[in-house]
This record gives structure tokens, C-alpha cells and sequence, in this order.
């Protein structure tokens, strides 16, 4: 078959083995997957180490089409969701095909875990991780699977927000609403009821087209200066940070700054910045700081639900598919894409 290899010279389409199945496996038909904008960072190691070589990929929506012998949630026909989070408890968390370590940031036990659950969902089969399975029940109708490849990114902004408790009522900003997790996020938030989503971002078309989604979306053009963004971003009650790698954390304190009293702010982005939180101002406004890393198989089915309803219509997203054929043109692609579009690989 073919897939998407990696090794020390790079990544490239390749012609490999089909995988065989083995016991806590599933064998999935790669319907599509989500290509992440920043995706060459990846390769060229920009985000942390890969384990090479490997079949790249961190998640992908899939048709079952076997499944090991110690397998019952999932059987074949059916449509799921591959999360690629493998976790051993304690920490030691994985994404199969990816970068990305749980809190132990790494140890002997992840290192296991990657030499035996190593290869991801670029490719036309994968073979998944039980645990990295989660059906979606209804999903054999759905109009065009490949949209259904921004769930995941749906599903890491949806984990993230529900720290803060329900959004119904409340008023709730997105750091980086231009980029897709942050668009994801503002979709989110508008179809669990947020009173107001203000988007805040730098780009600007991306930003007009978010106004476009519903009257309850302000939008804040960032200008780099923390006091007139956090005058602009609120008062918000929580506050969704899912920028990019930033040069300062200024904008993100931005946020902090533009908490109401008992307000949240939720850290899923690219920052890799300290924050410096001034404890007696942190304590008498009582706020609340989350971080979120990926998702769980209940917020998955939640947004699933939310999809299948019509109550988040993925209409609002941009589609753009690109095949296996041209590794380097389909990056290029993703990297241009942001806002609410999104590169969907359909092998
Ligand atoms: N927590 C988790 O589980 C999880 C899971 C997946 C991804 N992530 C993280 O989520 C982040 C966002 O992902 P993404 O797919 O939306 O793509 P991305 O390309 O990494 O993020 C783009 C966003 O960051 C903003 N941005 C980038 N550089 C900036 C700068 N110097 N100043 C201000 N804003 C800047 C962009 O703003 P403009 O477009 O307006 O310029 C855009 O809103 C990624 O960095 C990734 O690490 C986290």
C-alpha cells in the first residue's frame, strides 16, 4: 500500500507492507485525515522528536475493516474516529504517528510504547491501537466523510473549553481564532450556547470571515500591545488560548488580563513561553489557569452528537483534500491554510 514515510533523509510517499493485525489491533481503511498547518514543522523536527522511521499521522477518520480477537467496541463496518493518544497512566502518554509526549515529557516506559504502536494514518490502512478507537455511531451517512476530519481538532478545542465549566450564557474569547484550532474553538463555543465569542487574531480576512458565522462573533484584531488587547478582548469569563509558537507571551497575558472576576483561562496553543501570574492579583480575582492536551473518548462522542445534529454544521468549513501522491505540495498547501479552512489527506 502506500503511505507517507519518515526517516533521517525526510518524508516521502512510499510503497509499503500492508499492516497485518495483531492482538489489541484494528485494521482501519484511511477514509481521510487532517493535515495540521504546521505539519512541516513536524518533520523537520521542529516539534520534538519523531520516533524513526515511521508512517506519519496523528489521527484519521477510518472504516473498520478488522479487528484482533480481544477487540468489542468497535467491529467491522464501522466508521470511527483513530485519536492516536495512547496513554499508560501516570504521564506516560503517546501520540501514534506524531510528536507530542504526555506530562512525563518522555522515559523508558513512552519509548516502549512507540516501538510497538509506532505507525499513523497517512497511508491508505492503518493498523490502530484499540484504545486510540472511537465509533461514530451514524457517521456511514454523513454527507462527505472527509469533513469529518476537523473533528479532531474540534475535539482537542471542545476538551479544552470544558475545563471552564458550560459556556451557555457565558462570554468566551479565542486566542488565535484565525488558525484552525482557534476556528474550530469559535464553532464550539457558538454551538454550546456562548453568549458572545470574541475571535482575536492578526489576520484579518480570516477574522471578517468568523464575523460571518453568527452576531454573536466580536472580533479583535491583535496589535501586539497587551493593554489595548486585553481592553478590546474583554471582559470575558474564559478565555481559550490556541495561538501559534509566539514570539512573547503577550498576547496571551492579554487574555489573562481580560478575565472577569472567577474567569478561566484554557492554554492549548503552540505557546512555549513562561507566564508571569502576579499571585495576590491571581488570587483576589479568582481566577482560574487550565492547561488541555488532546481529548477523551467522551468529548469525542459529544461533539460527534453535536455534528450528526446539525447542531455544529461543518458547512461553515472550508474543505480542501489533497491526495498521497505529492508529499511536499499537500505541506505547502497546509501551511498556507488557516481560519476555517483545512486540508483533509484522502489517500
Ligand atoms: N493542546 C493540544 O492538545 C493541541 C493539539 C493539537 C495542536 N495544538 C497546538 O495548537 C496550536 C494551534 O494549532 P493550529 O492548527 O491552529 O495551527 P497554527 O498554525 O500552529 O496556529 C496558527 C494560529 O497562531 C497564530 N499565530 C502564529 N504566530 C503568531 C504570532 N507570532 N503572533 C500572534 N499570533 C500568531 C495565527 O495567527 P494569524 O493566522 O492571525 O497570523 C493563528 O491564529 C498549534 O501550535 C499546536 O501546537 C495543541
Amino acid at each position: 500500500m502506500r503511505a507517507w514515510t519518515v526517516d533521517a533523509e525526510g518524508l516521502r510517499l512510499s510503497e509499503v507492507p500492508e499492516p497485518a493485525l495483531r492482538g489489541g489491533g484494528v485494521i482501519v481503511e484511511v477514509l481521510a485525515s487532517h493535515l495540521p498547518a504546521y505539519t512541516k514543522a513536524v518533520v523537520t523536527g521542529g516539534r520534538g522528536g519523531l520516533p524513526l522511521p515511521l508512517i506519519l499521522g496523528p489521527s484519521c477518520i477510518g472504516r473498520v475493516t478488522a479487528v484482533a480477537p480481544d477487540v468489542f467496541h468497535v467491529a467491522p463496518g464501522d466508521l470511527v474516529l483513530d485519536t492516536a493518544l495512547l496513554n499508560a497512566g501516570d504521564g506516560d502518554e503517546i501520540l501514534v504517528g506524531w510528536v507530542g509526549l504526555g506530562a512525563s515529557g518522555g522515559n523508558e516506559r513512552t519509548d516502549r510504547m512507540r516501538e510497538v504502536w509506532r505507525n499513523g494514518a497517512f497511508a491508505e490502512k492503518a493498523l490502530c491501537a484499540k484504545e486510540t478507537m472511537v465509533k461514530l455511531p451514524g457517521a456511514e451517512d454523513y454527507p462527505d466523510p472527509a469533513r469529518l476530519a476537523f473533528l479532531p481538532w474540534l475535539c482537542v478545542a471542545a476538551a479544552g473549553l470544558h475545563t471552564a465549566g458550560p459556556l451557555a450564557g457565558r462570554d468566551v474569547a479565542v486566542l488565535g481564532a484565525t488558525g484552525q484550532m482557534g476556528g474550530a474553538a469559535v464553532l464550539l463555543a457558538l454551538a454550546e450556547g456562548a453568549a458572545t465569542v470574541t475571535a482575536v487574531g492578526r489576520n484579518q480576512a480570516a477574522l471578517d470571515r468568523l464575523a460571518e458565522l453568527d452576531s454573536r462573533v466580536r472580533t479583535h484584531q491583535l496589535t501586539g500591545d497587551r493593554a489595548t488587547d486585553a481592553a478590546a478582548i474583554g471582559p470575558v469569563d474564559v478565555a481559550l488560548d490556541a495561538l501559534g509558537a509566539t514570539p512573547t507571551a503577550d498576547a496571551t497575558m492579554a487574555a489573562y488580563d481580560s478575565l472577569r472576576v472567577r474567569g478561566t483561562l484554557v492554554l492549548v496553543g503552540g505557546v512555549r513561553q513562561d507566564l508571569t501570574i502576579p499571585y495576590g492579583e491571581f488570587m483576589h480575582r479568582r481566577l482560574t489557569l487550565r492547561g488541555s492536551w488532546m481529548s477523551d473518548d467522551e468529548t469525542v462522542r459529544t461533539v460527534w452528537n453535536l455534528v450528526r445534529s446539525g447542531v455544529l454544521d461543518l458547512s461553515a468549513v472550508e474543505l480542501l483534500k489533497t491526495g498521497l501522491t505529492d508529499p511536499d505540495s499537500a505541506l505547502d498547501l497546509a501551511e498556507r491554510t488557516s481560519g476555517l479552512s483545512f486540508v483533509a489527506l484522502v489517500p
